[in-house]
């Protein structure tokens, strides 16, 4: 925490954050800064914004390392309620919330604020049943999910570096959905401090200790192949989502030898380096051993049962975040051009990761985020315009 923050004495203050908001300070004792509409001085950098519109809906690959905070709101809506013309003000509410012209946002700058919409399988079939995105997720072991948590019609996903913005643009949107949604579950969830994996790559670490989000379609040409849906033209510069509340059993894990928790995913802890060797950016070896014959990333290991090469399928962009409230844990979020990168992976995971014994799902559901907006073509206007 910056030290001003903690003591926020004036000569602290000076000596941390220097000549322009001393400026400030001193402005702020004069009369003029009496005036009640004048901001306060700001000590914080603030972040860069992010478009709202443009082809494809922000808060999926931008910004390139995913805000601290996000607040996931699924809901149904009313089976009278026309998807059309609501997504379409969800869309405006959420072009005047990121440009900080909306009344609801109270003054506060939007900074680097991302709002992300999906519909669920049940509307995606209203409008067309062979669309990318009109399947449910199938069940899984390990899920012990309440009928409220699973699935749902709606996915607003909102992320922000600051904290304060998320309930504040919760309310705002909901506020304009009012009664043609009804909400089913919501979770927040929150990301630890950036490491460095590549050149522009960064990626945190989850509640087990170990960087999460180093392999994906980092690169356009990945992201091209693997991410974005190319077509039909109602889902083209969309993607498809999948939303998985995992409960963590912290103390289970806490209680293995280092080796063994680094056995359990195929990765040092410290570092993120495969078990294989190379560095944090290099690929598991898979089929590298130990004199005596033992693979160097155990069978069970994360990294190889959920290895896109061993599973046969393409990448998924993994942007996760860790949990407290209801339970330590990760609501693991992925972004992927084919359902069954998702179905796929995980399917090969149930029978034998040594990481999912430690796991409990607790909410489940997949979207189609929806291809991107402007005003000249509103949201949600090529699948239901
Ligand atoms: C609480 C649950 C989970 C945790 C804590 C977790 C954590 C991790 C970690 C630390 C890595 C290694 C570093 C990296 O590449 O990011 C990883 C890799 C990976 N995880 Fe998970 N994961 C979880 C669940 C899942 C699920 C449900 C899936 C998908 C079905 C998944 C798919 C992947 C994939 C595809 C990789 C990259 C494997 C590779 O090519 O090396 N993970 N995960």
């Amino acid at each position: 925490m910056h030290r001003a923050d903690r003591h926020p004495s004036r000569r602290a203050f000076l000596d941390v954050t220097g000549a322009t908001v001393a400026a400030g300070l001193i402005a702020g004792c004069s009369p003029d800064s009496a005036q009640p509409d004048r901001p306060a001085p700001s000590t914080a950098a603030t972040p860069t914004p992010v478009p709202a519109t443009g082809r494809h809906q922000a808060g999926v690959t931008l910004p390139r390392s995913a805000q601290r905070n996000l607040l996931a709101v699924v809901a149904d809506l009313g089976t009278a309620v026309a998807p059309g013309p609501l997504l379409a003000e969800l869309g405006e509410a959420i072009r005047t919330l990121t440009a900080g012209s909306d009344s609801r946002l109270l003054g506060l700058p939007p900074g680097d604020l991302t709002v992300t919409v999906g519909v669920g399988p049940r509307l995606v079939r209203t409008a067309d049943a062979s669309l990318p995105g009109a399947a449910d997720l199938p069940r899984f072991s390990r899920e012990r999910i309440a009928s409220q948590a699973r699935g749902g019609d709606l996915l607003i996903q909102i992320c922000a570096s600051d904290a304060l913005l998320v309930p504040v643009v919760a309310a705002a949107l909901l506020d304009r959905a009012g009664d043609r949604i009804r909400e089913r579950w919501r979770q927040s969830g929150r990301r630890g401090t950036n490491v460095s994996v590549a050149k522009g790559l960064t990626a945190p670490r989850n509640l087990l200790g170990f960087i999460d989000g180093i392999v994906g379609p980092h690169t356009t040409a990945e992201q091209e192949r693997d991410l974005w849906l190319a077509g039909p033209p109602a889902v083209a510069g969309g993607t498809l989502a999948v939303l998985r509340r995992m409960e963590l059993d912290l103390t289970r894990f806490a209680a293995l030898p280092v080796s063994e928790q680094e056995a359990v995913f195929g990765r040092r802890r410290a570092s993120g380096v495969p078990l294989s060797g190379g560095t944090v950016a290099s690929g598991p070896q898979l089929g590298a051993k130990t004199p005596d014959g033992r693979y160097l990333v155990p069978v069970d290991a994360h990294v190889r049962r959920a290895n896109p090469n061993v599973v046969g399928v393409g990448l998924m962009l993994r942007r996760s975040y860790s949990t407290d409230e209801p339970a330590p844990g990760l609501l693991f979020i992925s972004f992927q051009n084919d359902l069954r990168t998702f179905t796929a992976t995980l399917a090969r995971m149930d029978t034998s990761d040594a990481l999912l014994p430690f796991t409990t799902t607790t909410a489940s559901a997949t979207f189609l985020i929806l291809p991107g907006f402007d005003q000249q073509h509103p949201l949600g206007s090529h699948l239901f315009g």
